[in-house]
Parts: structure tokens; sequence; C-alpha cells
């Protein structure tokens, strides 16, 4: 379990998988994020088994302290153990509870694990330009922008540009020390 101000991260259970479908459906949060069609509950339990192994990705469920609800998911892909570097992501599925500091928490929950637990070196991202929330929020954990890809991402029909962002170890500060 791992502890942040306002949610904590857990393992993903079974029994999550249909929220999970639930918010990879809808448009909203689809907008800037993940995939592209239709999710059923049989991708999402392939996706489910599939990650359980795999020593490249670690997922996790955030839920509020407040009342333990289950709002969205974060974790690392692309892990690379020798160069200690990973790509991560979030998505807070509840889209009523935007703007209330949980994807803030999150991320700053998910990256002091990173940094402190497993070791990482280098923690980065990519994002679509446009999406002016997430970029705030991975400004506001300390993530710089690195570039720029241009049209990398087909998407609404027409092509968007996906800005890279990271963060290194020397740079993270951890809450209680800023
Ligand atoms: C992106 C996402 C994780 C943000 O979560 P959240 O809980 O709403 O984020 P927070 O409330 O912690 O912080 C958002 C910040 O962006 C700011 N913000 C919101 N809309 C903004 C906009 N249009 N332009 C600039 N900043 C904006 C907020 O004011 C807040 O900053 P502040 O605390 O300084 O005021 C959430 O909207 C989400 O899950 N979206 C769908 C999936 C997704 O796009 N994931 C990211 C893929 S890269």
């Amino acid at each position: 379990m791992i502890r942040g101000e306002k949610v904590r991260l857990r393992a993903v259970e079974r029994d999550d998988l249909p929220r999970y479908v639930k918010w990879l459906n809808d448009p909203d949060v689809l907008k800037y994020f993940g995939i592209y069609r239709p999710w059923s509950l049989e991708d999402e339990e392939a996706w489910y088994s599939a990650q359980r192994t795999d020593q490249s990705v670690l997922n996790f469920a955030i839920e509020t302290l407040e009342d333990g609800r289950h709002v969205g998911g974060c974790g690392f892909s692309h892990i690379n153990w020798r160069n200690r570097s990973a790509e991560c992501g979030l998505f807070i599925g509840e889209k009523s509870l935007w703007g209330q500091g949980l994807g803030t928490d999150a991320l700053r929950a998910l990256i002091d694990y990173g940094f402190r637990q497993l070791n990482f070196h280098r923690i980065y991202l990519r994002v679509y330009a446009e999406h002016r929330r997430a970029i705030r929020l991975y400004e506001k954990a300390g993530f710089q922008i690195e570039g720029r890809w241009r049209d990398a991402e087909f998407r609404h029909g027409r092509y968007h540009d996906l800005i890279w962002m990271s963060i290194l170890e020397t740079e993270y500060r951890p809450r209680e020390s800023v």
C-alpha cells in the first residue's frame, strides 16, 4: 500500500476490472489518453493477466483515503532495470472528481515509490501537447519538458504533437523536504 495525502495506491484486483472497462470507454477520459477502440471486459481481463507476470510494468489502483473509493489507475511501463528508468501513466476515471488534487497526489505517491523504493533514476512520460491540465500536473510534480514529437499521434481526425517530459532522481524532492 502506497500512501499519499488524499489517495493510496494499491494492487489492482480482479474485482476492479468492470470499473476500468467503464472508464476506458468514456470519451471524456479518453480524449487525450489510452486506447482508441471500444474496450471489453475480456480485453481488460487479458491485460490484467498479462501485466501480473510482466517485469517491465507495475500497475496500481488509485483509491481515496477518505472513503476507500476506487477512482482511477496509474503505474509504470517500459521499466528498464539496468538503466533504472520507466515511463509513468495516470488517470482518474471518475471525472466528477477531476480538479480536486487527486491526480497530483497520486502522481506524487507514484514517483516517490519509483525513486525511493524501486531505485529508479529517470521517470518519463508523454502527453498530448494540448492536454494543459495534465502538463500542469506533471510540472507541479517536478517533471521537465524535454522534447516534442510533431504530428506523432492521429486522433479525432487530425495529428497531434506529443510532449515528452521527465524527472531525474537528483531533481526529485520528497514531500517532507519541500
Ligand atoms: C489529467 C488528470 C489525471 C488530472 O487529474 P486531476 O485530479 O483533475 O488533477 P489535479 O486536480 O490534481 O490537478 C490538475 C491541475 O491542472 C490545472 N488545470 C485544470 N485545467 C487546466 C487547463 N485547461 N489548463 C491548465 N491547467 C489546468 C488545475 O488547476 C490543477 O492545477 P492547480 O492545482 O495548480 O490548480 C485527469 O484529468 C484524468 O485522469 N484525465 C483523463 C486521463 C488522462 O488524460 N490522463 C493523462 C494522460 S497524459
